[in-house]
């Protein structure tokens, strides 16, 4: 019924009302907005005006909307998140334009809506699907009601490179770990179809490859082998597609010399042909146009037609198609086919959201959430706790005791916008709880002393006071949130500014001291390891941030949230991910192997890695071949003093294969509650089907042979079996 709604739709419309659905109006701040906000563009370029300003403004009433081009059946979408607007130009489209297509409402909510929960780099990090469906799902609501009805997200984009500033954005350095997540996002998403105002549509992103941009500069461009794509950054991207995921956005960058907006083998002959994938795909903000710059395209004109050919659907922000499209039909340049099949894709998901019964938002369900529910809170919190991660905790200086006289220093601790992440969407300032907001909450006995942060000077005067007044310091340090994000590339990744000067001065006082870093990518912690006693990373938690920050450091929350980069020791060491190919000489001490003169060759918090306040002791590896799955099972004990959760994760190597393959891969992970002294036996499937590899022809092969099977607390720390399986 549904496939016939859109069939008949489609037999109505004229050729311009067809290339209006592939049109997405979208306030870029590249180029996309020419006419209506120059001036602003010039003001955020001289950093007269900060991101989320510009944000502010451009979706403001006073924005140019287009609304007879909507009128006039010319648009398919539009970006904004005003319910107001949203109903306005809903009701234009459904009520004034001659066929009455509703409109998709798209916006960038990557981490939350008004309920911000962790970053997903962080969220990652708490290795659990669960979680992630469920902050996907508050998400989808919170914003439904709202107008929006399409996410770009999840970002599934892997990335090895923490110099990248967009690393934050999404789940990490492991394929299998992103494809949990971007299954997981999808589901959570576009899961709960039981009323109109629970689900959106879904647009797993930058397909594809964009997190291996070249030397971490975000754009850049991208080379690599077929077996790289396929095993490494394909993964996630094919998940999503299997989960159902309505719409997929292309990546800026070139992919062995072929932009991915314009990509025909990555578009039409992976993602639809081979993957299966249903929705449509859109392109990133001003993409199109993009390829003129590209050197790929020699107009615009010609950059549509070879966009829309290779498979694209949708254009954000140009209006190329729009504008040219129908001269390429018109000299065959492009099939009538190729616009309807993209038409088509579209028009399915309005459908199947609900839009052509339901375009508008009730009055009840936009104030359904105006009073924040406890329960967005509490799953907020939640997130934010299992994303912390314990670095060090060097003669259990953590947990805190409530009685014990705290010096709070670094302006990131009362920052409240400072919480939030890139991407922060809806959220406002009275649902923030800072981190000295969260340890007030606590009841603890802090003196604050800003002393100094990212930017700036130190204030002496106040680090004299905090070194005088607390019994410990707690440092709260980091990166400001626009440190990292788009187009925040870093050739640094050390703490910036002052604060190791800071750190130093705060050491001398001979107190102990706790650092709690902000930040959205991993730094670079060689010298604060080897000078600080306890590291605890918090990330950009979101609204709640102070409140899990506040559980993790009083023990009310046993810390279990891993890491989903590796950390480097130094910069130079980028880009570094666990699971690199083997080397003719692995890097050890001896001179002819592959490692550095002047620094490690590893990383210095590996993927997967982090603590708690108990410890856990593995034993009794045990690997059974049960012909289409391996039983992986290992004994984990609690041998410390509290009870926590760890996450058991479960590697592989292939030991020989006609390929070079990863030193190591995790195949599967489980979390498993724990007493103080107790031990529970734990299980991990590793399904035959997954031990196989993509090879240069993008095919996968399964090859009989030898394999490591390695289970441990992180991909360092494993023990380990040997098998030999036959497919
Ligand atoms: O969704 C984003 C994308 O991640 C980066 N460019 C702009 C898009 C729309 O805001």
């Amino acid at each position: 019924e549904q496939k016939q709604k859109v069939k008949t739709l489609i037999a109505q419309m004229t050729l311009e009302e067809k290339l209006g659905q592939l049109n997405l109006i979208s306030p870029s701040i590249v180029g996309g907005f020419d006419l209506p906000f120059p001036e602003l563009v010039k003001m955020f370029d001289e950093g007269k005006i900060s991101f989320e300003d510009f944000g502010k403004i451009i979706n403001s009433a006073d924005r140019d909307y287009q609304e007879d081009d909507i009128r006039a059946g010319r648009v398919g979408g539009e970006m904004l998140h005003d319910p107001e607007i949203a109903n306005e130009l809903q009701r234009i489209a459904v009520e004034e334009s001659r066929l009455g297509i509703p409109l998709l409402i798209g916006l960038d909510v990557i981490h939350g809506f008004r309920s911000v929960y962790p970053i997903a780099i962080a969220e990652a990090g708490a290795f659990d699907p669960d979680l992630f469906e469920r902050t996907a799902g508050m998400a989808a609501k919170e914003s439904r009601t709202q107008g929006v009805n399409w996410h770009f997200a999840p970002m599934i984009d892997v990335a090895h490179d923490p110099r990248w500033g967009r690393v934050c954005e999404g789940p990490g350095e492991d394929p299998y770990l992103a494809s949990q997540f971007a299954r997981a996002k999808v589901r959570g998403l576009q899961g709960d179809l039981s009323c109109v105002d629970n689900y959106v549509a879904a647009c797993p992103k930058h397909y594809v490859a964009y997190g291996a941009c070249e030397s971490g500069r975000d754009y850049n461009t991208v080379s690599m082998s077929a077996s790289m794509l396929f095993n490494t950054y394909m993964p996630p991207f094919k998940a999503a597609a299997e989960e159902g995921a309505a719409s997929v956005m292309s990546a800026f960058n070139d992919l062995n010399g072929v932009p991915c907006t314009v990509n025909k083998y990555t578009l039409r002959e992976i993602l639809k042909n081979r993957f299966g994938f249903k929705g449509f795909v859109v392109s990133d903000a001003n993409a199109v146009r993009e390829c003129v710059d590209h050197g790929i395209a020699e107009d615009d004109m010609e950059a549509g037609i070879q966009a829309v050919n290779a498979g694209l659907d949708m254009d954000m922000g140009t209006g190329i198609f729009l504008k040219y499209l129908a001269g390429a039909v018109a000299d065959g340049r492009v099939s009538l086919d190729v616009i309807d099949e993209a038409v088509e894709r579209i028009l399915s998901v309005k459908v199947w959201l609900g839009l052509f019964e339901h375009p508008y938002v009730s009055k009840e369900a936009m104030s359904r959430y105006d009073i924040l529910p406890e329960e967005h809170k509490a799953l907020t919190r939640e997130a934010g706790q299992k994303s912390i991660v314990l670095l060090k905790n060097e003669g259990n200086i953590l947990p805190l005791k409530k009685g014990q006289k705290i010096s709070l220093v670094g302006n990131l601790a009362d920052m409240k916008e400072e919480i939030i992440g890139a991407w922060g969407m809806n959220w406002e300032k009275k649902d923030c709880v800072s981190i000295l907001d969260g340890l007030r909450n606590a009841g603890a006995n802090i003196s604050y002393y800003p002393c100094g942060g990212p930017e700036g000077d130190l204030n002496e005067n106040e680090i004299s006071k905090a070194l005088e007044d607390g019994d410990v310091i707690v440092a709260v340090l980091g990166e400001l949130v626009a440190m990292s994000g788009e187009a925040a590339s870093k050739t640094d990744i050390t703490l910036p500014g002052k604060q190791r000067d800071l750190l130093q001065k705060l050491l001398k006082g001979n107190k102990p001291v706790v650092t709690v870093l902000m930040n959205g990518r991993p730094l670079a912690l060689g010298w604060e390891n080897e000078n600080l006693p306890v590291i605890v990373e918090a990330w950009h938690l979101g609204i709640q941030m102070g409140n899990a920050v506040a559980d993790v450091l009083f023990g009310e929350y046993n810390p279990t949230g891993r890491l989903s980069v590796s950390f480097p020791y130094v910069t130079g060491q980028c880009p570094i991910y666990y699971n690199h190919p083997n080397t003719g000489r692995p890097g050890s001490s001896s001179k002819f192997s592959s490692r550095y003169l002047d620094a490690p060759f590893e990383a210095l918090y590996p993927f997967g890695y982090g603590l708690s306040y108990t410890t856990y002791v593995y034993s009794d590896l045990k690997i059974d071949d049960k012909g289409d799955f391996i039983d992986v099972s290992v004994n984990v004990e609690n041998t410390g003093k509290y009870p926590g959760v760890e996450t058991v994760q479960m590697y592989m190597q292939d030991v020989a294969a006609s390929l070079v393959r990863p030193v190591r891969e995790l195949k599967g992970f489980s979390k498993v509650s724990l007493d103080p002294g107790e031990r529970k036996n734990v299980a991990i499937k590793l399904y035959k089907s997954d031990m196989g590899f993509y090879d240069n022809h993008g095919k996968y092969c399964l090859e009989d042979g030898k394999f490591n099977i390695y289970v441990g607390a992180n991909s360092r720390e494993c023990i380990c079996q040997e098998i030999v399986v036959k497919f």
